[in-house]
């Protein structure tokens, strides 16, 4: 049997515990999974992709399923480019779906051969999402428990930095 990798695409800015069910119940599926972030010029994110790649090591501890790479341009020449033919995204609430739906018909659009695969998240992690649990924890709201501890630690730290400046 052949090794199945598939590409988890993102920006994750930050990782959420949301991000690492799937990737957690995406290796229950895939042999290998690649976690591509994808380097965007015109996005200002929180964290910068060097901080984005360390705090999604620090949460998968090692598994050595599962590698981290940026990509940029299009998703499908990059997973192309990485040997694989699967894109998972996982898929909370309905308001993801019209999005996910015109964003996989896109990448089929532009190369059948790659195909989009969709995980129902977890109930637990239905409402949560990196920019709802940024806006939370940049007034200072308590998110343990929807995080890595790690990201925690450093959403705490970014945020009283940029009120000092
Ligand atoms: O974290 P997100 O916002 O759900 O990730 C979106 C992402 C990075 C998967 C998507 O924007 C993407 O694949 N961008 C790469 C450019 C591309 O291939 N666009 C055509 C398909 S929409």
């Amino acid at each position: 049997m052949s090794v199945k990798t598939a590409i988890y695409p993102g920006f994750f800015d930050p990782v959420t515990n949301g991000h690492l069910s799937i990737i957690n119940r995406g290796l229950h599926v895939f042999d290998n999974l690649i976690i591509a972030i994808l380097h965007n010029p015109q996005k200002t994110p929180l964290f910068s992709v060097e901080e984005r790649i360390k705090m999604i090591k620090q949460s998968i501890k090692g598994q050595p399923r599962i590698e981290v790479d940026t990509f940029d341009g299009l998703l499908v020449d990059y997973a192309v480019k990485r040997n694989s033919n699967v894109i998972l995204r996982g898929l909370r609430a309905l308001s993801d779906f019209e999005y996910e739906f015109q964003m996989a018909l896109m990448n089929r659009k532009l190369n059948r051969d790659v195909q989009s695969i969709f995980l129902m998240t977890d109930y637990k992690w239905f409402y949560t999402s990196s920019t709802i649990i940024k806006e939370a924890a940049s007034f200072g709201g308590d998110v343990s428990g929807l995080v890595p501890k790690v990201v925690n630690e450093k959403l705490k730290e970014k945020f009283q930095q940029l009120k000092k400046t």
